[in-house]
């Protein structure tokens, strides 16, 4: 089936904060402890006042993290659609008279001024993927929910030690019942499906009402037939996805992670699973195909694939991100290619290559660099 359009979720709108905090007794931190990762600051009680330098401002979120970095990677003309759906809370008060602006075929809708925030971050971001946003009236402000946050990574200066301050997004029971009927609209002319990151948390009402570790699950149910799902989460909120009634297409997951769920697998559709498992580290992928790993020998049906060389490694943020967004990218563009799925692969390793070995990160990731990277190591290999 040739993809017409994908679809990214992003449940965790963010609005994201590089400082940098240099050490003064006062201005700054006072003290840190490389041991023990302790790091000493004075309160106000000291006279105190950390005054950290504002380092770079963006949209975050994982699900936005993949989107911004398929987007760097696409040329300008692209007959695929992708779409970045974030969920934001309604406005609020005299915000509520706000009509929605139109900017460049897209929509900043009204809602409260951080939702406004996000919006306009991501906007600012994007070129090629198109940011789409939904309002979901029961995320309003009330005690008790958080439906936007901003994160802040806090860089020790000249320490290489960096401290990531991220709260969580926290819904009612209501909100997912909310935003699942919103995405059988969202995802009903998809092709794929992209989940990325840790879903929200909630209470459960009781026994029967879905919890955070099934919400994923709750959207396989949901997604067309026709649709693959590439998805990029922690164990725990994956399991149940394997045995839902549609199971993902592509599953990402870091060697840890994989380790961690290794009993998971058991029992999974009898043994038949169609699609494809990419377990990564900075030593390369794991790559099982229509194919499930063995719980008594854990490796033994898959494929490895060894990372290209890095010389200096600058930056490991986003780099599972760069990865996820690396592969789809490859995938989506590469339908009539006999190697689609090891191109993909080794495209996915240039771009967290890439990632990790510039100061900026996901942000300074070079689709030319890419392509050479990708090329050399392809053509050498394959
Ligand atoms: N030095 C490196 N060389 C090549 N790839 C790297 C390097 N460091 C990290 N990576 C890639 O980035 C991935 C990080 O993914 P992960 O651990 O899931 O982090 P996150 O999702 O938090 O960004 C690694 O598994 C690997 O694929
Ligand atoms: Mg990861």
């Amino acid at each position: 089936m040739p993809i017409k359009k994908a679809t990214i979720l992003e449940f965790a709108p963010t609005a994201d904060e590089i400082w940098n905090l240099d050490r003064n007794e006062i201005d700054g931190y006072a003290d840190y402890n490389i041991e023990k990762g302790l790091v000493s600051i004075l309160d106000t009680a000291h006279d105190a006042k950390p005054r950290p330098e504002i380092l770079a401002v963006y949209a975050g979120g994982k699900a936005t993290n993949v989107a911004r970095i398929i987007d760097r990677l696409l040329d300008n003309k692209s007959n695929i659609e992708i779409e970045l759906v974030t969920f934001l809370p309604p406005p609020q008060g005299v915000l509520c008279k706000l009509s929605p602006i139109k900017i460049n075929g897209m929509e900043i809708v009204p809602s409260t001024p951080a939702g406004i925030y996000v919006q306009a971050l991501q906007i600012s971001d994007l070129i090629n993927v198109k940011p789409r946003f939904e309002i979901i009236e029961e995320l309003q402000g009330t005690s008790g929910i958080q439906a936007t946050r901003r994160c802040i990574e806090m860089i020790i200066k000249d320490t290489g030690a960096t401290i990531n301050f991220s709260p969580r997004i926290i819904w009612t029971q209501k909100t997912v019942y909310n935003v699942l009927d919103k995405l059988e609209k969202v995802i009903s002319d998809t092709d794929m499906l992209i989940l990325a990151g840790a879903p929200p948390i909630w209470k459960s009402n009781d026994d029967r009402s879905i919890t955070p570790q099934d919400f994923y699950a709750e959207i396989l149910n949901i997604v067309p037939s026709k649709c693959d799902v590439s998805i990029d989460t922690r164990g725990y909120y994956l399991h149940k996805c394997l045995f839902s009634k549609k199971l993902p297409t592509f599953i990402f997951m870091n060697k840890n992670e994989f380790l961690e769920v290794s009993g998971s697998w058991k029992n999974v559709n009898k043994g038949n699973f169609f699609g494809t498992i990419i377990v990564h580290n900075k030593e390369g992928c794991w790559v099982w195909d229509k194919n499930i790993p063995n719980i008594d020998n854990l490796f033994s049906g898959s494929v490895f694939y060894p990372s290209p060389k890095v010389e200096k490694v600058y930056s490991t943020i986003g780099a599972g991100d760069a990865m996820h967004a690396g592969f789809l990218k490859e995938w989506i563009y590469s339908e009539n290619d006999k190697n689609r799925l090891t191109r993909s692969i080794i495209y996915s390793q240039a771009v967290s290559a890439v990632s990790v070995s510039n100061e900026k990160a996901t942000h300074g990731i070079d689709k030319f660099i890419v392509r050479q990277v990708f090329e050399k190591n392809y053509h050498q290999n394959y």
